[in-house]
This record gives C-alpha cells, sequence and structure tokens, in this order.
C-alpha cells in the first residue's frame, strides 16, 4: 500500500463530463452530482430550453456547463455532439449514458416502431455515443464511460420486452467495450438502477393500480431508489478510485438482484 495515500481520489476535479439525457431525471442528478465532485459538465438533451435549467444549476455549483443539442437515434447527430464538446473543451474524461425510454406493452402487443424506438435509444444510440467518446478517449489513453442500464437488464419483467432486452444489451456491450479499450486505460462500467421515481417512472406509480406495491415487494430495502443514489455510483465509476474496475454492471436496487 502506498505510504503517501491510503484513500483513492474520489474527486473529478480538472475533468470534462458530457451526459446525455442531462435534462431530466437520473441523467440530471448524475450532471449534478458530477459537478459537485469538480467536474465541468457537457449536457445533452433533444432541446436546448429543457437545458437551461441543469446549466443553471451546474454554474450554481462553481462549474462550467456546455448544452448540446442531439437526438441519440441519430448516429451523425451524436458524432456533431462529441465533436461539440471535445472543441469547447479540448477533451471528453467521462461519459454518462442516461437518454432512455420505455414503452411498455405487453409481448403480443409490442409494434414495430415501439420496438425499434426503444432499441435505438437504450441500445443503438447508447452504443455510438460510446463509440463517438471513446475515439476521443482512447486517442487520448484515458477515459471512464458510465452507462445507466436497469435492474431490468438483469431480470425480466411483465410488459417490458423490448425494454428488458435494450437494457440487456446495455450490460453486454459494457463488457465489450471495457475488454477492447483496456489497453488504452478507457474503462467502461454500468449501473443497474432499480426503480426510482422520475417523468420515466411516475405515470406508472400513479396510473396503475398496485404497481408500487409489485415493486416495493421485490426490493428487500423496501423502497425506491433516489437519482442521487443512482448518481453517487455513476461519480464513484468515474472516479481514479474505481480505477481497477472496468466491465461491470453495478446493481443500485436495494438488494433485488440479490434474490
Ligand atoms: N427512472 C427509473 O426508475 C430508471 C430505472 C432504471 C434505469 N433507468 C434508466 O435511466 C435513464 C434515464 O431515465 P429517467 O428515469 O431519468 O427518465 P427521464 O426523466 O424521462 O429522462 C430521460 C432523458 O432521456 C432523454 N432522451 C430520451 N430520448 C432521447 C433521444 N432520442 N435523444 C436524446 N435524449 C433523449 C430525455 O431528454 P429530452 O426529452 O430533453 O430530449 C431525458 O433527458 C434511462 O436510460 C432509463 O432507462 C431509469
Amino acid at each position: 500500500m502506498s505510504e503517501e495515500r491510503a484513500l483513492l481520489d474520489f474527486r473529478l476535479d480538472g475533468k470534462v463530463a458530457l451526459v446525455t439525457g442531462a435534462s431530466s431525471g437520473l441523467g440530471y442528478a448524475c450532471a449534478l452530482a458530477l459537478a459537485e465532485a469538480g467536474a465541468d459538465v457537457a449536457v445533452a438533451g433533444r432541446s436546448l430550453d429543457r437545458l437551461a435549467g441543469v446549466c443553471q444549476a451546474i454554474e450554481a455549483r462553481g462549474r462550467q456547463a456546455y448544452p448540446v443539442v442531439a437526438d441519440v437515434r441519430d448516429v451523425a447527430q451524436i458524432r456533431r455532439m462529441v465533436d461539440q464538446v471535445s472543441d469547447r473543451f479540448g477533451r471528453i474524461d467521462i461519459l454518462v449514458n442516461s437518454a432512455g425510454l420505455n414503452i411498455p406493452q405487453p409481448a403480443l402487443e409490442v409494434t414495430e416502431d415501439a420496438w425499434d424506438t426503444i432499441m435505438d435509444t437504450n441500445a443503438k444510440g447508447l452504443f455510438f455515443c460510446c463509440q463517438a467518446a471513446g475515439r476521443y478517449m482512447v486517442a487520448q489513453r484515458s477515459g471512464r464511460i458510465v452507462n445507466i442500464g436497469s435492474t431490468m437488464g438483469l431480470v425480466g419483467m411483465a410488459d417490458r420486452a423490448a425494454y428488458c432486452a435494450s437494457k440487456g444489451a446495455v450490460s453486454q456491450l459494457t463488457k465489450v467495450l471495457a475488454i477492447e479499450w483496456a489497453p488504452y486505460n478507457v474503462t467502461v462500467n454500468a449501473v443497474a438502477p432499480t426503480f426510482v421515481e422520475t417523468p420515466l417512472t411516475r405515470p406508472y406509480f400513479e396510473r396503475i393500480p398496485g404497481f408500487r406495491e409489485e415493486v416495493l415487494c421485490r426490493i428487500p430495502l423496501g423502497r425506491l431508489g433516489t437519482p442521487e443514489e443512482v448518481a453517487a455510483a455513476v461519480v464513484f465509476l468515474a472516479s481514479d478510485a474505481a480505477a481497477m474496475i472496468t466491465g461491470v454492471t453495478l446493481p443500485v436496487d436495494g438488494g433485488w438482484t440479490a434474490w
């Protein structure tokens, strides 16, 4: 053990992060937590207006914010987004992929449109964000990618065929990228949150009778997660303290997958 430091660095001072899906929910919380840990943060979403709030909150924490508009279903827009961030800050140290959605449908009713929208956003879009930022990270011989997967990538749940498939893909491509980019000191990990109340999930809790109880009885800790608890795991995986961790999907699930 080093004589000088027993605790590795959890801080992100001087780092540049890019967070997709930063206008809302978990991405918003991750952007703020990264800023609190010391990073300057580029925030991406489909609308500049919806990014104004997160930019203000980052700047209120004394860090630089940079909003970028991109639809992650479009690879050309992804590449432009990453180039813009690199032009603005001169580097990209951290990528957090939080852009995502779900369209719950029983398997027999899944439409081709819904399948494509979910897979194009959650799996294809996420992969090409990794590829675009990964090019810079491989060239600079350092980087941290943290993908927002889901408990639903590790277990099944009714009405979520496409969503579970897309999140299973996140865990799998996280492993492959971790292996390919390890020689370049680029780590690639995922977090797998349980249900957290955000604009994505609030409608289920509000509209589906018994849904909250159904979810809570699967979580040993007996409550939903919070956006800050997901963001804490993301900051850890983005930090030097996690330098030896790559290719994992870290459940932030209150014990759901311990069963
Ligand atoms: N909430 C949960 O319980 C939970 C649990 C496990 C995993 N997750 C995952 O966490 C991630 C974030 O979910 P959330 O709960 O924070 O949902 P949310 O509040 O609805 O936020 C979703 C974000 O994704 C962005 N987005 C959606 N489609 C996009 C596209 N085509 N291009 C670019 N950005 C797009 C939205 O930005 P704009 O609309 O502004 O473009 C928004 O910022 C998702 O990957 C989700 O699957 C959530």
